[in-house]
């Protein structure tokens, strides 16, 4: 165990994890998780600023997890950097760093996986074979790894949230899943920490992506036939410079089934490459509120 004076501990250890927060509960305290893969940004400073607004003492967790990755994906490439994740960490207020090494995660001979069943299939599923296992296994891990009152995740990854959700609630762990509004730029682009892969000329496509979203979320909220708003906004996606658009769908909110028509809640989905860059971004839809 090892940290700065008055900075959060690191720990990277099952073990002294679960000694802290045990000392932290007989204490008194109420214990708030941030799973994070580092690369720290606004939107993981809001997931740590709920917890804590919660009132909880807070634990970051900081793993790229290598099986929610696929193999022509960015796992090798993905941006590293724990002395700077620790510094955002320590500005936020959070009280532990958790960053275990793989081994400690996956020890030899590790062979389950969590899978969630139909919400972990369609748009992410299908463009990311096995994507969800990974994520569901690793965060199950963590979940009784650390024992939080609360889990925070980001709704810029909303499909995670839903499965995240979901696992909770069949496991039986008893913990509670928050899910924490999207952080954006000025002009709408998604706080990720793959946007910092994003060249000049990728970053003013990137840009449209919200944008057609928001259009596209406030004609459908009008209750038109989805099919041709979609096709449309995939068109413009196109147009505005995005190489490929994997998928731009109007879903219901709770079980990511395509809707034809909007005449409830509904969610946005879509992701698009901009250049070598791969975005996701999702954008709710509230029919009587034209302006969402
Ligand atoms: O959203 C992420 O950063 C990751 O998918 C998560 C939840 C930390 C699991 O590795």
């Amino acid at each position: 165990m090892s940290g700065p004076a008055a900075g959060p501990v690191v720990i990277r250890d099952v073990a002294g994890l679960r000694a802290m927060v045990a000392g932290w509960r007989r204490e008194g305290a109420s214990v708030g998780l941030v799973p994070t893969m580092g690369a720290l940004h606004d939107g993981h400073c809001a997931l740590i600023a709920a917890s804590r607004a919660a009132g909880h003492r807070t634990i970051v967790t900081l793993f790229v997890n290598p099986t929610q990755f696929g193999p022509h994906e960015d796992f090798a490439a993905y941006p590293r950097d724990e002395a700077a994740d620790l510094r955002v960490i320590a500005d936020a207020g959070a009280a532990l760093l958790f960053a275990p090494p793989v081994e400690v995660v996956y020890p030899p001979g590790f062979s389950t996986t969590v899978t969630v069943g139909p919400l972990g299939e369609p748009l992410e599923g299908e463009f990311r074979p096995g994507h969800f296992a990974g994520v569901a296994t690793v965060v199950t891990k963590l979940l009784l790894m650390a024992l939080p009152d609360t889990a925070y995740f980001g709704e810029k990854d909303y499909q995670q949230l839903l499965v995240i959700r979901r696992l909770a609630r069949d496991l039986d762990i008893p913990v509670a899943i928050a899910g924490v509004p999207t952080v954006r730029e000025a002009d709408g682009l998604a706080l990720s920490s793959r946007n910092r892969y994003l060249g000049p000329a990728d970053r003013v496509v990137a840009a449209a992506l919200p944008r057609v979203m928001r259009e596209t979320a406030a004609a459908l909220a009008g209750g038109t036939p989805a099919a041709p708003l979609l096709a449309a906004g995939r068109a413009a996606l196109v147009a505005a410079g995005f190489s490929a658009v994997d998928y731009f769908a109007v879903v219901h909110p709770a079980t990511l089934q395509p809707l034809d028509r909007v005449d409830g809640p509904a969610r946005l989905l879509a992701a698009a490459h901009a250049g070598h860059t791969r975005l996701i971004d999702n954008w709710p839809i509230e029919p009587g509120r034209r302006g969402t």
